[in-house]
């Protein structure tokens, strides 16, 4: 019988991958390509979506052909991406109309401001559970508008299209300017400040507000089900899912009941817990976000706290300051000293997201004296995973009935014993690791096989998850409850530094 694969396609904020999957879950072929940053001005950041399209163009033949796959055997393809991240193209020609304005972006800050004075937080909250933040979609588009000379009425006259970056892959990949599928899915769709998360649909009220025409948005689809057949690159293969890339992680990971949760630890780090059907409105600083969902099925909700700056920080000591020549060797400079030595870095560097949501922080290094030495810097860099984690943490058990019991984790940084096992303590959970890494990944596949009865069910991807390592807590709980002190107050000192 000729073997079948799933395929996924990560498209990330530094490059877009490609992987195959086999029956049993397993990864057969990965190929991917980086794309340019664009950095035009200080907090600016945007991308090439025409490069991040020619880059998907040449990963997919590359992934089938190394391992002689033929497209035949593709049953389905899911999509995972970067969120948030805005681009908008023209239908006609497909062209970009210009660079895609990237999540990390903090272009916006002062629309945000103004937003939070007025209308304020909770004109937004109650439709969308999300509180302005230059981290979302619908800032970007409004600040376009009001630089880029004629485009709200290109786009009123329905000439130009929005989408996330899967939305953008996906019109492509069925027909482009040839009938392509302007589609988004709901998880994608409810980060963009537009959708109202409980319908599921465009709030009337949000798109009047930021003067987005209906014109020019995609339709909202499930994150699970057919959309429709690729044109090009895979001809005749159906698309079946398309996730955000951390809900994709947290499908991955198999987080499937209620209170299982995840943290993806990459630049920046999401700790997405499932709260079930529940819609759960956070009173501690978090997004309520759609988990996924599945064709007809009701929507599974989470609570979401991102990280801005955690692995970052870790390039930025190695780039900027220059005291490690390679990522990993943070963990061996940490490990010349016993403790942070008093020390704690708080790397607000373009202010900070979950809990506190403050653009006028910035980065401080506290507790400084002429006994610190290097390797404390590293664990004081090291810490600040840990303890950003830690708020994140507080923040969803105060905000959900359903205690957290053990946190699943991926990512790059998760190599990293020492910072792993500093988790374990400061959260005094268990922290534990999956046998598959490329958790994004997976859980694309796992969706967009499950919409094409690759997979039966649920409960067969909850049994593929197997445990590759685990840290349990082993911190004296004094010392860690005094610590947390510490790092609460080295946070008090880098908010307001922009006035
Ligand atoms: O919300 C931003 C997130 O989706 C970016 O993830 O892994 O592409 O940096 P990543």
């Amino acid at each position: 019988m000729v073997e079948r694969y799933v395929m996924s396609i990560d498209q990330g904020t530094t490059s877009t991958r490609c992987i195959l999957f086999d029956h049993r879950g397993r990864l057969v072929t990965v190929a991917q390509r980086e794309h340019r940053q664009f950095f035009p001005q200080p907090g600016w950041v945007e991308h090439d979506a025409s490069e991040i399209r020619r880059n998907l163009e040449r990963i997919v033949p590359e992934a089938l052909s190394d391992v002689g796959i033929d497209v035949g055997q593709i049953i389905a393809i899911g999509i995972a991406n970067q969120r948030e991240t805005t681009v908008l193209w023209d239908r006609r020609t497909g062209a970009p109309v210009c660079r895609a304005i990237v999540w990390q972006d903090v272009r916006t800050a002062q629309l945000v401001e103004d937003l939070r004075r007025s209308p304020g937080d909770a004109f937004f909250l109650d439709r969308c559970c999300l509180r302005p933040s230059t981290y979302f979609s619908a800032p970007r588009l409004r600040w376009l508008f009001d630089h880029v000379d004629g485009l709200e009425q290109r786009a009123r006259d329905g000439e130009v299209l929005f989408g996330t970056v899967e939305s953008w892959l996906i019109w492509n990949l069925t027909g482009g300017a040839d009938g392509g599928l302007h589609i988004t899915d709901a998880t994608n769709a409810s980060r963009t400040m537009l959708m109202n998360i409980r319908t599921l649909t465009w709030d009337p009220e949000l798109l009047e507000f930021f003067g987005v025409p209906s014109a020019m948005l995609p339709e909202i689809r499930p994150s699970i089900e057919a959309y429709g057949q690729a044109r090009s690159m895979l001809p005749g293969v159906p698309i079946t899912a398309a996730l955000g890339d951390q809900q994709a992680a947290l499908f991955g990971q198999t987080c499937f009941s209620p209170g299982e949760a995840k943290c993806t630890y990459g630049t920046g780090s999401f700790l997405v817990m499932n709260t079930g059907t529940d819609l759960v409105r956070s009173r501690h600083g978090l997004l309520t976000t759609v988990a996924y969902k599945i064709a007809d099925q009701p929507t599974v909700y989470a609570l979401e706290g991102p990280i801005a700056v955690t692995g970052s920080l870790v390039q930025w000591f190695r780039d900027r300051l220059g005291l490690i020549s390679s990522a990993p060797e943070i963990e061996t400079l940490a490990l010349t000293v016993e403790d942070n030595g008093g020390c704690y870095i708080v790397p607000a560097f373009s202010g900070l997201f979950a809990p506190h949501w403050r653009s006028d922080a910035r980065g401080v290094i506290v507790g400084l004296t002429s006994y610190i030495t290097k390797g404390h810097l590293a664990r004081a860099v090291l810490e600040a995973t840990g303890w950003q984690t830690r708020e994140v943490v507080d923040a969803m058990n105060a905000d959900s009935a359903l205690a957290m019991k053990e946190l699943k984790v991926d990512g790059g940084m998760t190599s990293d014993n020492l910072l792993m096992q500093f988790l374990a303590d400061v959260l005094d959970l268990p922290v534990v690791r999956p046998l598959v890494a490329e958790t994004v990944s997976l859980g694309a596949a796992y969706a967009a096989g499950l919409a094409a009865g690759f997979w039966p069910d649920l409960e067969v991807l909850r049994r593929n998850w197997h445990r590759a390592a685990q840290w349990m807590p082993d911190m004296d709980p004094e010392r860690r409850e005094w610590e947390y002190e510490c790092w609460k107050r080295a946070v008090e000192r880098s908010l307001g530094w922009i006035r």
